[in-house]
């Protein structure tokens, strides 16, 4: 493989969309969100998606336009995540930016020559001496005649502007330039000599190119390798020939199902895709794409599918291609598991006896599950004194006589505060031992809890499902028994007719 002239790992941009009366962020944008791409040395990658998924961001997120919320930047192998102003300064000649409106993003008032010429007095790019020959010279090379050097913008067509702001990219020598739709404002015929002009410079001065587009075959034309975007995320990306030729994603194949094929025999098979594109704002649980996902299954609403390598080069997030099978099964084996149990008549007497206050404020016992790799993680706290009973009934002293050591395996790991009466516990799932002493484990600490699976239909627990704070691959359950609202409920009523009766009185 050539060498990375960039690489992004688990990018994220997000854009502060409300805040409180105190000033703190409640919601956000997540215009780029966990996004890794790699650009190779005097390669192109094609970057392709609605409008909204994110690819401008994406592409200023990259250039530090936009300081980056979460993730890496490596540039040239060095880490530019957080490099001061002034050393991103010095690295600015080397990742340039080209716009889709050469328009806007040339000023009137300056001759073509200044707009080209500015930086490079400014980055001392040549000596003083040779500035002016060495403009005519990019000018020549981006198949502008010399004499525009004093003329204005408003005196050039779409196109010509656009070789201009080539130009002035080119002038600086980069190493990498992101070309943001530079041709979807032109015509048709202006936009091949456009892409050739970016093709022919690559050749020549090596340069690597982020090309953003939602017109497929241009990003095809000019491409060696594509990434697909989809509500800020990567979902499918790798060597052009591949991503056309075999899309693996359901949204890569509704994607290019729309592209017009020129010969009239073939059948187009055109995938419309149902339902509008959800906001950034508040992006669907699990694999983003399954409000609108024609292969979408129970998996699909709640855990976020993997980025994998395919085949060499070739990555997509999917999880009719996962090879975590054995942890979504468990997964889903384990999210059932906990589902049926009840509230003992000890623990509604209990509940009863509660005061007021300690009702409306009742601490639902928390279950989180999440899929790590291969590994189900779960968390859920319990008395220290049985999570040490459990850990010695599986001791590895007494297993290792009797030869059992994958048995000997299964801990439960206390990860919070041991003061606490009910310590958080984390117990990790990779295989079916574990998944049986997971079960075991639950059944111990919910019954602790006044929870039995066989408490004869007395009042069952609500389960409720809901995301984690840092969006990890699982769910949060909150586990409380019905009776806590009933009671509640049966307290406001007689409160309220008690005062009926008080006033009727009255
Ligand atoms: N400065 C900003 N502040 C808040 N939200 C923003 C900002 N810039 C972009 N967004 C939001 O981020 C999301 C991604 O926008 P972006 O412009 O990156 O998409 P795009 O893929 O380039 O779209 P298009 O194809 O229309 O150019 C959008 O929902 C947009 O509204
Ligand atoms: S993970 Fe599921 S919903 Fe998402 S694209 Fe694949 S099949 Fe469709
Ligand atoms: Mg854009």
């Amino acid at each position: 493989m050539a060498k990375k002239i960039l690489e992004v790992k688990n990018l994220k941009k997000y854009f502060p969309l409300q805040t409180n009366f105190f000033g703190k962020t409640q919601s956000w944008v997540r215009a780029v969100d966990d996004v890794s791409i790699y650009i190779e040395e005097g390669k192109t990658l094609g970057i392709v998606g609605e409008s909204g998924c994110g690819k401008t961001t994406l592409g200023r997120t990259i250039l530090r336009l936009h300081e980056p919320t979460d993730g890496k930047i490596f540039f040239e192998g060095e880490d530019i995540t957080h490099i001061s102003k002034k050393e991103l300064r010095k690295l600015r000649p080397q990742m340039q930016i080209i716009f889709q409106d050469p328009f806007s993003s040339l000023s009137p008032r300056m001759p073509v020559g200044e707009i080209i010429g500015e930086a490079v007095r400014f980055h001392k790019i040549v000596p003083k001496e040779e500035h002016k020959d060495y403009i005519f010279d990019v000018i020549r090379k981006c198949g502008l005649q010399t004499h525009y050097y004093e003329r204005y913008p408003h005196e050039f067509s779409g196109g010509q502007r656009q070789r201009i702001c080539i130009a002035r990219a080119l002038a600086l020598n980069p190493r990498l330039v992101i070309c943001d739709e530079p041709v979807s404002a032109l015509d048709v015929s202006i936009q091949a000599q456009i892409i050739n002009l970016l093709k022919d410079l690559q050749k020549d001065f090596g340069f690597s190119y982020m090309f953003i587009s939602h017109d497929l075959s241009v990003v095809e034309h000019i491409s060696d390798n594509v990434g697909v975007m989809y509500l800020g995320s990567v979902v499918e990306s790798g060597p052009k020939e591949k991503i056309f030729a075999n899309p693996m994603h359901p949204y890569t194949k509704a994607l290019f199902s729309a592209v017009p094929v020129p010969d009239p025999n073939v059948k187009m098979n055109r995938i419309i895709l149902k339902g509008d594109i959800p906001s950034p704002a508040h992006p669907p649980k699990g694999c983003k794409f399954h409000t609108r996902c024609k292969e979408c299954m129970d998996i699909c609403k709640e855990i976020t599918p993997f980025f994998n390598e395919y085949e060499p080069g070739h990555f997509c997030a999917c999880h009719l291609y996962a090879q975590n099978h054995q942890a979504i099964n468990n997964y889903m084996i384990l999210k059932e598991y906990l589902k049926g149990y009840f509230a003992t008549p000890e623990k509604i007497e209990q509940i009863k006896a509660l005061s007021d206050r300690k009702l409306v404020s009742y601490d639902s016992l928390a279950v989180k599950l999440f899929i790590i790799g291969d590994n189900v993680e779960m968390y859920i706290k319990g008395k220290g004194k049985d999570i040490i009973d459990f850990n010695k009934k599986y001791s590895p002293a007494e297993d290792a006589e009797e030869g059992n050591e994958e048995i000997a395996n299964i801990r439960a790991e206390i990860v919070g505060e041991r003061k606490l009466s009910r310590v958080p516990i984390k117990f990790t799932i990779d295989d079916e031992n574990k998944l049986h002493a997971a079960k075991e484990l639950i059944d111990l600490l919910m019954n602790a809890n006044g929870f039995s699976k066989s408490a004869n239909g007395e009042v069952t627990c609500t389960f409720t499902s809901s995301d984690d704070n840092e969006r990890r691959s699982g769910s949060v359950m909150s586990i409380k028994p019905l009776i806590v609202d009933f009671e509640l409920k049966a307290r406001k009523e007689a409160k309220e007719a008690a005062e009926a009766l008080k006033n009727k009185k009255d």
